[in-house]
């Protein structure tokens, strides 16, 4: 068993803010450095438009304070939640001592988040409508730019979010408490990657993407790290251990960040030529300190983790080698801030209206074969479905190496699913889904019950409970964070399939009778997080029937099969009151892309009433049939174990049953 001793008397040192503040003096210099250089901090021209010297060089400079404590508030909660020990084995879910610490430690950066944030949204008013913070009526022309603006309102709600976390640090008790903090402060990231230089751009789909999955690597990376220095001497001999958890994700933010940058770099650049460009030569600079970190990252592997279990000098070359890192990372987030306000070689218009809208160019007319070769890859699908299948397959090959069998049908059941879920994200229906209403039923459809029927199957969460070995020291690792999931209280009320198949059938009377389908088509995050939602409510409620994983507890076979054929009466309703409609959904939509013939659009939405009505019956008879079979199954345990106890106890269940009956015939005689 670990030695328990509590760290709650180590001292946390102050010597590590001298650090800090080094490193945001480096990444302020560098960034206005690198800006001056290019010429970005100029005064504007005409000179009408110049917001002046505060805003100009004001807002780099604030915005670089701002990434880094983004970065340092996401680091603290996540190594305070995720990587540090508890006090004790018997309160490890309290957080105390180092763990209260570090967590409320983020809750103070947070507020200097939240008001960096604030000044931001000032500073890019300014900047966005090119007058200064003292020119007469800024603040009436500010909060029209935070109101009516995309990139105001992604700043408005980048501030929101960060009082939240801040908020939810303060006031967090047990680990599920800092948990949701640091869940908080990760979705903040969210609007921040909805702005910049994503907004504007052609495939502006992936650029938010991919740049929301670099700010999320560069965030855990860089903000662990900076938690992990300051916790280190405090944490003595536990070192070891937390220094292992985080190399582990580092590494995951090595390649995320790597994979993401070079993703949304590309679709700045256009082509390799441009990186001769200054945007280009910004993006060789993030390249060489990436891979400075990663050597960086490498010798840690090799010698200063190994070395953490040796006595000094040995153990002090991690803190040595990890100080220079945090220097590095510093100056790499100014030289961000540069890129960020930096014109990309790539003209960032798009060549018409459709294409501006779409993110893509609108496909070839409708065909089969067309909708199941042509394609538009999404970046967040696919890295989303790859950690799918590689974190399945990665738990299969653990249970087998440990010579537990997992069942081939899960895992191709599993497989598929994710495969599935690629050609519905990336493939025909996304691409055509966006073009048609009946299009857009087929892919709502599909990502509602056959994806989610096939990763039900998967079983995942059994998966994960038998594949990852809890933490010796009872530390919140992914374990205890599934298993905390699965028995929350939310998932006890959402799980049962009434709740279930209400915010199943719901959810379409909502999304297609409001204006939310239409939001949905015209804003990237309204269409990602519809996706999500579909596939979600149809794994919920999928799940709730038939599930194999663990969940609250379910009614009979016979209620959830009545539950079922209700669903199904639901979409046919569903269904036939769009074959009936006459009223057309999201008109602004489909004429935004130029399809203004309103009698042919009906008539495809009432197609896709139909697709609604019919798509649903097949996968639902599926469920219907597993329902049976599990029925069937349970009833023969069930059997099973009757008999395996009247052989045990020789019948005393029938036996005793018997005799009441005979007594009661015995007392109807009498009367
Ligand atoms: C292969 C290496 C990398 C490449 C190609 C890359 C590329 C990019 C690109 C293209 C952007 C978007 C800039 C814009 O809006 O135009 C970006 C943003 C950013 N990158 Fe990287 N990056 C890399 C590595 C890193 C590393 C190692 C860090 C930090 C340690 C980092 C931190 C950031 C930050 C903080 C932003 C957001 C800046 C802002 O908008 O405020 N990047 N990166």
């Amino acid at each position: 068993m670990l030695d328990q001793t509590p760290t709650s008397t180590a001292p946390l040192t102050g010597r590590w803010v001298g650090l800090g503040v080094a490193a945001a003096g480096l990444a302020v210099a560098v960034a206005v450095l690198l800006l001056g250089v290019t010429g970005a901090l100029a005064p504007f021209t005409p000179a009408i438009f110049d917001p002046g010297v505060l805003v100009r060089y004001g807002l780099p400079i604030t915005r670089t304070l701002h990434d880094l404590s983004a970065a340092a508030v996401i680091g603290l909660l996540v190594v305070g939640t995720f990587f540090l020990p508890p006090e004790s084995v018997r309160r490890a879910s309290v957080l105390e001592g180092i763990r209260l610490r570090v967590v409320r430690a983020g809750a103070v950066v947070a507020r200097c988040w939240f008001v960096l944030a604030l000044a931001v949204a000032l500073l890019t008013a300014g900047d966005a409508t090119g007058s200064g913070l003292s020119t007469p009526g800024f603040l009436t022309l500010a909060s029209s730019f935070w109101t009516q603006t995309e990139l105001g309102q992604t700043l408005v709600a980048i501030c929101v979010g960060a009082a939240l976390a801040a908020i939810a640090a303060t006031v967090a008790k047990t680990v599920v408490g800092s948990a949701w903090a640091a869940a908080l402060a990760v979705v903040t990231l969210v609007p921040l990657s909805l702005g910049g230089h994503a907004a504007g751009s052609v495939d502006h789909g992936n650029a938010v993407d991919s740049l929301l999955l670099h700010l999320v690597g560069v965030c855990l990376w860089v903000g662990g790290l900076a938690a992990l220095l300051w916790t280190a001497r405090a944490l003595g001999p536990r070192l070891p251990v937390v220094a292992h958890r985080y190399s582990t994700l580092a590494g995951w933010c090595f390649v995320g960040v790597a994979v993401s940058g070079t993703v949304n770099a590309y679709l700045r650049l256009g082509s390799l030529s441009n990186l001769a460009t200054t945007y280009g030569l910004l993006v060789v600079g993030k390249i060489t300190a990436l891979v400075l970190l990663g050597v960086a990252g490498w010798l840690h592997r090799r010698a200063t983790l190994p070395g953490l279990t040796a006595g000094p000098p040995k153990n002090h070359w991690f803190a040595r080698l990890a100080t220079v890192e945090i220097l590095v990372m510093a100056a790499t987030m100014g030289l961000a801030v540069a890129l960020s306000r930096s014109a990309p070689p790539v003209e960032p218009n798009a060549p018409d209206p459709a294409t501006a809208l779409l993110g893509y160019p609108p496909p070839p007319p409708f065909s089969f074969s067309n909708w199941m070769t042509v394609s538009y890859p999404s970046v967040l699908w696919l890295s989303v479905v790859a950690l799918m299948m590689g974190l399945y397959v990665a738990g299969v090959v653990k249970l087998t190496r440990r010579g537990i069998r997992w069942p081939v049908l899960r895992t191709v059941l599993w497989l598929t699913g994710c495969l599935l879920l690629v050609f519905l994200t990336s493939g025909g229906p996304a691409v055509y889904g966006r073009m048609s209403f009946s299009a857009h039923m087929i892919q709502h459809m599909s990502l509602m019950v056959p994806a989610p029927l096939l990763l039900v199957g998967g079983a995942p969460v059994t998966l994960a409970m038998r594949a990852l070995t809890p933490r010796a020291d009872k530390s919140f690792g992914p374990r205890e964070l599934v298993l905390a999931l699965a028995h929350s209280r939310f998932l006890g009320v959402i799980g049962q399939p009434v709740v279930a198949a209400v915010i199943l059938n719901g959810s379409l009377i909502v999304f297609y009778y409001t204006s939310l389908f239409q939001l949905a088509m015209f804003t990237h995050l309204g269409h990602v997080l519809m996706t999500v939602h579909f596939l979600l409510a149809g794994y919920l409620f999928i799940w709730s029937l038939v599930g194999i994983d663990p969940g609250p507890k379910r009614p009979s076979y016979p209620i959830r099969l009545v539950i079922l054929l209700i669903t199904m009466a639901f979409h046919a309703v569903f269904g036939l009151s769009l074959m009936g409609s006459a009223a057309l959904i999201a008109p602004d939509w489909w004429h935004a892309l130029g399809q203004t013939d309103d009698a042919a659009l009906l008539v495809d939405q009432q197609l896709g009433g139909g697709i609604a009505w019919g798509a649903g019956d097949l996968p639902a008879f599926l469920i219907g049939l597993a329902l049976v079979v599990q029925w069937v199954r349970s009833d023969a345990r069930e059997t099973k174990r009757w008999d395996r106890q009247a052989a045990r106890d020789d019948d005393a269940e029938l036996k005793a049953y018997n005799e009441r009956l005979a007594a009661m015939a015995q007392r109807d005689r009498k009367r």
